[in-house]
């Protein structure tokens, strides 16, 4: 029998609506969009209703919608695209200790060219402080990068009172909504970011796909140099099979985000109180309310995260932090949250999905607390 896939925050399966409407453009619409053809008519159109989709979705201008490879590349184009146009103006960028790699990164690779980068700490919820956003502001300030919710911990950042700061400083504003698309509502003018960063696949689109939005009037310099695509901001043919996969993924999200939010918050909640029920020294981090609906971090103290997942056959998940012969290495996440060394070793991420049924939360947890009694 296939394990129970609790790992949707990592990536998740193409839903079947996706999958059916993008069968067409595998073998018979296989134009190239910048052709006048037929041939290419059928996919220019199949890309422009997918940049309405995405577009209605984020409560945006399709032309504010541009095609990348993921959320990775999204959130390079945003940060690079922003320190290189606006390098004359300043120098500094703040982030925080708990983004993903796809940004700290990037930050890093600045670092390395002439920029300076705050990494503002977060609290033990792993929460940014908005007053510490505002003492970070320097003249030199052009950028303000923070995730919109934590891959790891699911913990919902304050974006809307950050971008608001931003507005007011004239710093232009980006935020990694890789994770928060399809599980919480995702506006572009409720949050008041300048940009906003989209993964396809963590919304039951292919791999491989994502889609950066620029506020009209943004200014970003090209990463990717060629054609005139994109709006002449993103040169390459588009990926035009899995760009139509996000449309539906997105058109999915925007007409049954309440229904999805609450199915995977009622599954994660069955497995929170089933262990907790039985394990009470157990910790779940992240904020208590401010959390994403399907994310479970959980600390088993005193146990190895890795030696867990090996035990737990039945069980696909994730590991907060590895054991290595004579190190042990902890997320940056829980490092930031000041999570004590005993929990953090024993830190597994859980995450549930759309597909995920009852029987198998419940199957989940007998499997969990055979493993973690007999350890
Ligand atoms: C918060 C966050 N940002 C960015 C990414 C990277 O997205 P992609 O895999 O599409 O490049 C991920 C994926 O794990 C993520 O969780």
């Amino acid at each position: 029998m296939k394990s129970i896939y609790l790992d949707y925050n990592a990536t998740t399966p193409i839903d079947p609506a996706v999958g059916d409407a993008m069968l067409p453009f595998i073998h018979k619409h296989f134009g190239n969009p910048s052709s006048g053809h037929e041939y290419g008519l059928a996919t220019k159109k199949a890309i422009d209703q997918a940049r309405q989709q995405v577009a209605d979705m984020a409560g945006c201008l399709p032309e504010e919608i541009i095609f990348t490879s993921g959320g990775s590349e999204a959130n390079n184009f945003a940060i690079k695209g922003t320190a290189h146009v606006l390098h004359h103006k300043g120098n500094h960028i703040i982030t925080s200790a708990v983004e993903h790699p796809a940004v700290t990164e990037v930050c890093r690779y600045l670092e390395n060219h002439g920029f300076e980068i705050t990494y503002l700490t977060v609290d033990e919820f792993g929460l940014v402080d908005v007053r510490q956003v505002e003492e970070a502001i320097t003249p030199q300030t052009i950028l303000i990068t923070i995730m919109h919710a934590n891959n790891e911990v699911g913990t919902i950042e304050p974006i809307v009172e950050i971008s608001e700061l931003a507005r007011r400083n004239n710093i232009q504003m980006h935020s990694d909504c890789a994770q928060s698309v399809g599980k919480i509502p995702v506006t572009v003018d409720k949050l008041g970011v300048d940009m906003l960063s989209i993964a396809g696949h963590k919304l039951y689109a292919p791999k491989g796909i994502g889609a950066l939005y620029v506020r009209t009037g943004i200014e970003l310099e090209k990463q990717m140099h060629g054609a005139d695509h994109e709006m002449n901001r993103r040169a390459g043919t588009e990926n035009v099979l899995e760009i139509v996969g996000l449309g539906k993924a997105c058109e999915m999200v925007k007409q049954n985000l309440a229904s999805y939010h609450d199915y995977m918050q009622k599954t994660r909640d069955r497995l929170e109180f089933a262990l907790k029920e039985k394990l009470p020294s157990i910790k779940i981090n992240g904020h208590p309310v401010m959390r994403l609906p399907n994310t479970a971090s959980i600390s088993f103290p005193g146990l190895e995260a890795n030696k867990i997942l090996a035990e737990l056959s039945e069980v696909a998940a994730s590991a907060g932090a590895a054991c290595h012969s004579d190190q042990i290495n902890v997320s940056s996440v829980l490092e930031a949250m000041l999570v004590p060394l005993d929990y953090a070793m024993g830190t597994v991420r859980f995450s549930t999905g759309r597909h995920t049924t009852i029987e198998e939360i419940d199957r989940a947890v007998q499997a969990i607390l055979r493993v973690v009694e007999k350890m």
